[in-house]
């Protein structure tokens, strides 16, 4: 079995990480569109167009599920690759990651920091209040961080004084705070630091979850034996600066990165 996951860059690592810690049946593809990079500040008719072509690239190379690791391209064209790509399931990180801030939040006030696409979507709103009306959800759209953590964030006095600004602007009295753009896990620790005893919701972990709880359905489906594999086969497809791609990944996953090409398109 093969898993296709993309983000605008490396910040579906943070998703893919989960999933390579729950599933050790399945190889994955990668596909970070770091050419394109930063998509929150692009059109949603923008962002749909690039997704359609990673997901044709990825049905290409024989996915049996794709993983929309990325909240901005999940908010802006989830339901469009769901109609254009109807022979595999195709999941996205925001309702994941709502089920979660949902069951966590004892005070149902809920804050997501998010690329400005996804705050303007207002697609964790949704999501949170289709599930329990009850809830109140803050988003805050943070413009910067996304172009920085792709170049390689630093932990800096400058910069935690910009995340500080980001915080601030949401109600102190939120007791859950989503990381609502796969890139923030990647600066966990610094936002950690700010948010007092606030609960961090990473929606990677339930995302996986779900990539699981679907390939099983599959297995089910087709009889596929699910034979644990010593290690699984990872290639990343990168369409920006691979060398950078590398540098940032491997300091996230702790791990060196071997099989990064650049793909045909992007
Ligand atoms: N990792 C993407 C997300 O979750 C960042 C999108 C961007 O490139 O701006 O939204």
């Amino acid at each position: 079995m093969k898993i296709g996951v993309f983000d605008s860059g490396v910040g579906g690592l943070s998703v893919l990480k989960k999933i390579k810690e729950k599933i050790d049946f399945a190889d994955i593809i990668y596909y970070g569109d770091s050419l394109n990079s930063p998509y929150g500040s692009k059109s949603v008719e923008e962002i749909q167009k690039l997704c359609l072509e990673i997901g044709e690239f990825l049905i290409d190379n024989r996915v049996d599920i794709i993983v929309i690791a990325c909240n901005t391209a999940t908010a802006a064209a989830l339901d469009t690759l769901r109609e254009r790509f109807t022979s595999v399931p195709i999941i996205g990180v925001v309702q994941p990651g709502a089920a979660i801030a949902i069951k966590e939040s004892k005070n149902r006030k809920i804050g997501v920091l998010s690329t400005p696409l996804t705050a303007k979507s207002r697609v964790y709103e949704k999501a949170i209040k289709t599930i329990n009306s009850k809830y109140e959800v803050f988003q805050k759209g943070c413009e910067l961080l996304c172009p920085m953590i792709e170049r390689g964030w630093e932990s800096s006095e400058r910069n935690t004084e910009l995340l500080k600004s980001y915080i601030e602007q949401l109600p102190n009295d939120i007791d859950t705070l989503v990381l609502g753009c796969t890139h923030y896990p990647l600066i966990r620790e610094d936002i950690e630091k700010l948010i007092g005893n606030k609960k961090i919701i990473d929606p990677a972990e339930e995302t996986a979850m779900q990539v699981l709880f679907e390939l099983n359905k599959l297995a089910l489906r087709t009889g596929f034996k699910k034979i644990k594999k010593d290690k699984i086969g990872i290639d990343y497809f990168v369409s920006g600066d691979i060398e950078m791609f590398r540098k940032v990944g491997e300091r996230f996953l702790g791990e060196k990165l071997l099989n990064v090409y650049q793909p045909l398109i992007g």
